[in-house]
């Protein structure tokens, strides 16, 4: 067999095994979720959807607004109520915010409706990606990188509740919507494997 129609072949299973489920990016600002999501749907013909475009849509604002003019809770909030939204609609690749992880209200809507797909990626990535934007309200400070660390200590313990983890590395896109192919068609044929 090709690698292309092995690669089909690996597709088409992937989305009849999901059973209706969405597949959930989690992970950092800047590893990757938004642009990882959106090429992993077309390979998988699912419908993308982006967590902070769907609040800023739903709330008129962007999300520096929204922290400026409302606060952090306010938009957790709304975050948590979109991501639900989202994942009741209909089946699709959902790419959260790096915060939105932290709700147990919401890891559990993930693990109910979806598959959660945690991109990993090391400190020096995060930052080299976050620097070329200046849209991200928790890095206003006068040290993101200490911010970052912060971070990662905080939320990696917890991102690892995940059922996937995938290291989103500095090498072309394309490689690692491969390995979240691979990754999630090994963990959705162990899950079939475990209920058969
Ligand atoms: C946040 C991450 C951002 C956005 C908001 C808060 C966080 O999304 O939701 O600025 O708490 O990590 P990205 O992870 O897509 O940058």
């Amino acid at each position: 067999m090709t690698e292309t129609s092995k690669s089909n072949q690996n597709i088409t299973t992937i989305v009849s095994q999901l059973n209706g489920r969405s597949i959930v990016l989690i992970g950092l600002m800047g590893a990757g979720k938004t642009t990882i999501g959106r090429r992993l749907a077309k390979k998988l013909k699912l419908p993308f959807a982006d967590a902070d475009t769907e609040i800023e849509k739903a709330a008129g604002k962007t999300v520096p607004e929204i922290f400026e003019e409302h606060g952090e809770q306010y938009f957790r909030d709304g975050e948590r109520r979109v991501i639900e939204r989202l994942l009741s609609e209909q089946p699709r690749v959902l790419a959260t915010g790096g915060g939105a992880y932290m709700s147990e209200e919401t890891r559990k809507t993930i693990a109910d409706k979806g598959i959660s797909i945690w991109l990993k990626a090391d400190f020096e990535l995060l930052m080299k990606r976050v620097r070329k934007r200046s849209n991200r309200p928790l890095l206003k400070t006068d040290d993101p990188e200490a911010v970052m660390r912060e971070l990662i200590a905080e939320r990696y313990p917890v991102y690892g509740n995940s059922n996937i983890m995938v290291e989103s590395k500095d090498v072309p896109h394309d490689q690692i919507v491969i390995a979240c192919i691979e990754t999630l068609a090994d963990h959705l044929r162990q899950q079939e494997t475990a209920r058969a």
